[in-house]
């Protein structure tokens, strides 16, 4: 089954576009190739994640992020209907760059690691419901399971945090789009100036937090089966998971 979107059209079927940043080049991976490259069962990482977007909202706009000069993650992204745009260096830049390329109908955006490949369908779900609540910004999230410990500069201990009142976070991250564009456009990232992360920035809602905070972060469950594929060993599990589900 292939869905074809035209980009420059103003219709977005519920208004709903979906970024996938797969412009990272994998290097704790290991694997000598863009990490959405790299094959899981037997196919691009990229191609499961696009799977799982597709399934949970086959009629969003869809675009993904592919380093510069790939080819190969461009083709994967046509199979599936969805438009590449070239990333930046990092991948706040990335983000931005896509936001760029939005098509003027979409009025809520959803980021998503292509690294996250296995999201299951109801985590997307999740999130556009609550878009559809009136949320603008929001985060799925898990418990962390690990006994976390504070430590100093220097690497000495500080203490044991309690891991009640921690969740480690996911995503696709859903946004009102011009929230998002808002905040982006506040830490210099759009338009692409070559501008730099703003430090301690690591995902787009936190960027909400700095740029606006009055507008509240809203979290949903997440699911232990949406890893983040970073090492060996997650490429490892997410073999596995997809055998499982057969
Ligand atoms: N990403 C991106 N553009 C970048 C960097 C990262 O689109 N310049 C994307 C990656 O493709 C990935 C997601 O952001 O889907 C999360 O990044 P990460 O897991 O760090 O992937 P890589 O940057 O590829 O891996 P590494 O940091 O090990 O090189
Ligand atoms: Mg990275």
């Amino acid at each position: 089954m292939t869905h074809h979107h035209d980009l420059a059209s103003p219709s977005v079927p519920d208004g709903l576009a979906v970024v996938v940043v797969a412009a990272g080049s994998g290097t704790r991976l290991g694997y000598g190739m863009p990490k959405a490259l790299v094959p899981v069962a037997g196919r691009p990482l990229l191609e499961h994640a696009l799977a799982t977007v597709r399934e949970a909202l086959p009629e969003a706009a869809l675009l993904v992020t592919v380093p510069a000069g790939d080819t190969e993650l461009t083709a994967v992204a046509a199979g599936c209907g969805a438009h590449a745009v070239t990333g930046g260096a990092t991948r706040a830049q990335s983000v931005a760059r896509a936001l760029a390329a939005l098509p003027p109908g979409a009025t809520r955006v959803l980021v998503h690691d292509a690294a996250r490949c296995l999201t299951p369908p109801a985590v997307f779900e999740r999130v556009v419901a609550a878009l559809q609540d009136g949320a603008e910004a929001v985060v799925p999230v898990v418990e962390v399971t690990d006994t976390v410990r504070e430590v100093d500069s220097g690497g000495c201990s500080t203490g044991t945090v309690d891991r009640a009142g921690l969740r480690a976070v996911q995503t696709p991250q859903g946004f009102d789009r011009a929230l998002l564009e808002r905040v982006n456009e506040a830490a210099g990232l759009l338009p692409d100036r070559g501008a730099e992360d703003p430090a301690g920035i690591t995902d787009d809602a936190s960027l909400v937090e700095r740029f606006a905070p009055e507008h509240p972060v809203v979290l949903v469950a997440g699911d232990v089966e949406s890893f983040k594929i970073t090492r060996p060993l997650d490429l490892l599990l997410a073999g596995a998971v997809v055998d499982s589900r057969g």
